[in-house]
């Protein structure tokens, strides 16, 4: 399944192995999006055939479904499953009070609703992913394409009265095209440097007209697996 891996691909696939072992016969599994978080679908794919691990996966993007569906994880909807045991996703920052930032394949909508509806949210990253402050990586805001530009504007007329340090916003781009998510939404990327008060940040985007939700996820992870380039691993 792995072959000769870079180092940054080590990381990233020993943090999942370790993740899928503490998933166990019987759990509903919201399953994240993502090259780390499809290093777990693998490995819950090879328990699946390897060890006759039963399980339900609920997977967090059409991309999750495709690679879960391909080796041969049962899925569920969120609606079926209603509560989830555990959630395994990766993230593009987390913080040492273990709250994180989403979003950069845009699935964050998904993937906080998945997330929030499950006992338990562990996090699989590599240790580049560390930050003391959450910031650094451009924040993801998913926003309904109607009047996005209108949308764009509060944006950063909210930042700048929180005085937040950057406030440069970009829409994402798929090629020549807006992003388009799996909900028909787009992303701005708020490139902010440092957030100071993410709870508070994450409370006022979402107040936005036309804002559906950001990747900030505070309170939700309640673990972090930690894999590095030579094949260790932190819990
Ligand atoms: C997708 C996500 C991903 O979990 C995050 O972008 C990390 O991805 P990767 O494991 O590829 O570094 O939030 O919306």
């Amino acid at each position: 399944m792995t072959g000769e891996l870079s180092p940054i691909d080590k990381a990233k696939f020993v943090a999942a192995k370790r993740a899928a072992e503490m998933v166990e016969d019987g759990m509903r599994v919201g399953l994240g999006t993502g090259s780390t978080a499809a290093w777990l679908v693998r490995c819950l794919g090879e328990m699946v055939r390897s060890e006759g691990l039963r399980i339900k996966g609920v997977p967090t993007s059409t991309r999750t479904a495709e690679l879960a569906r391909e080796v041969g994880i049962d899925i569920i909807s969120l609606d079926e499953a209603k509560w989830l045991d555990l959630t395994i996703d990766g993230a593009d920052e987390f913080d040492g009070d273990l709250n994180l930032i989403k979003g950069g394949g845009g699935a964050l909508l998904q993937e906080k609703i998945v997330a929030t509806a499950s006992d338990r949210m562990v996090v699989i990253a590599d240790k580049a992913k560390e930050v003391e402050t959450l910031g650094a990586f451009p924040l993801p805001v998913e926003v309904i394409p109607f009047g996005w530009q209108t949308t764009q504007a509060l944006v950063e007329e909210t930042l700048v009265a929180m005085n937040v340090m950057g406030r440069k916003t970009t829409l994402r781009m798929n090629g020549d095209a807006a992003f388009v998510t799996d909900e028909g939404n787009h992303i701005l990327d708020l490139h902010l440097n440092r957030i100071g008060n993410a709870r508070q940040l994450a409370l006022v985007m979402n107040q936005i007209p036309g804002v559906v939700e950001n990747g900030l996820f505070i309170d939700i992870c309640d673990t972090v697996v930690v894999g590095y380039g030579d094949g260790k691993v932190e819990v």
